[in-house]
């Protein structure tokens, strides 16, 4: 695992529970519901991972698959702007892609392929969010071992690129929280499960006081199971 890099997010609680970042040649998963900050966390990232190593980056590019069309340049470069980075320069270096349904969705990272291959300095991918067009196109129960299916090869997909191209992949998951999801089997809640069949890393983020987020590690191969918390703030994410 030595060769493992880590892009930080801009908070020195939220590193540490990641072990010192988004780590790359995984699949870093972000749950939660809705504000929670999921999509905060991906704009900061594809920012921070330009920065230079010894500032938490890999000097690198991002990748943005938006399937929501909640991605922001005004917020980008907000981010950029804190950290010392040219706004303009930052916003160049994060190549966003609407995918407008599930077919879509996958016909773009089958085709990243050749873009990642092209370009090395693209260090992250990010799917925002990687299930909420298959929830919608597939939902009902007759439909779910389909969907199951039919996500489980993208997110395989995903999971190649990272390791094949010393990559971070992070893909966010909409689901919302049960009362008793703290201490019952955190891979179930109402209105959608998360990605537990796929190997990778899985961070549930939750509401809470204000601009506060609280972020819990589960079942993490190599890393303690925990939970920190960090905020939400005008520059992006922080302590
Ligand atoms: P869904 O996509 O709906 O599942 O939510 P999400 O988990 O992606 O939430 P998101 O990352 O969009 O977080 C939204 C929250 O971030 C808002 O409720 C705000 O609290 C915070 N936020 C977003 N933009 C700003 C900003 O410019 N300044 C500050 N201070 N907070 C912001
Ligand atoms: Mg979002």
């Amino acid at each position: 695992r030595a060769s493992v890099k880590k892009i930080t997010t801009s908070s020195q609680a939220l590193d540490g529970l990641l072990g010192g970042g988004i780590e790359t040649r995984t699949m870093t998963e972000l749950f939660g519901e809705f504000g929670s900050g999921k999509t905060q966390i991906c704009h900061q990232i594809s920012v921070n991972v330009q920065l230079p190593p010894e500032k938490g980056g890999l000097a690198g590019k991002a990748l943005y698959i938006d399937t929501e069309g909640t991605f922001r340049t005004e917020r980008i470069r907000a981010m950029a702007s804190a950290l010392g980075l040219d706004p303009k320069e930052a916003l160049s270096n994060i190549m966003s892609i609407r995918a407008i349904n599930t077919d879509h969705q996958i016909a773009i990272v089958e085709e990243l392929q050749d873009l990642i291959a092209k370009d090395d300095r693209i260090k992250l991918v990010v799917v925002d969010s990687v299930t909420s067009h298959f929830r919608a196109e597939y939902s009902g129960r007759e439909n779910l071992a389909a969907r199951q299916q039919k996500l489980n090869r993208h997110l395989h997909q995903l999971v190649r690129l990272a390791e094949i191209y010393d990559l971070a992949v992070v893909v966010t998951n909409q689901v919302m929280a049960r009362p008793d999801m703290f201490y019952g089997d955190p891979t179930v809640a109402v209105g959608g499960h998360t990605l537990y069949h796929v190997p990778g890393i899985r961070v549930q983020i939750k509401k809470s006081r204000g601009n506060r987020r609280i972020a819990r590690m589960v079942d993490a191969p190599h890393l303690p199971e925990g939970e920190v918390v960090f905020s939400i703030t005008n520059v992006g994410i922080r302590d």
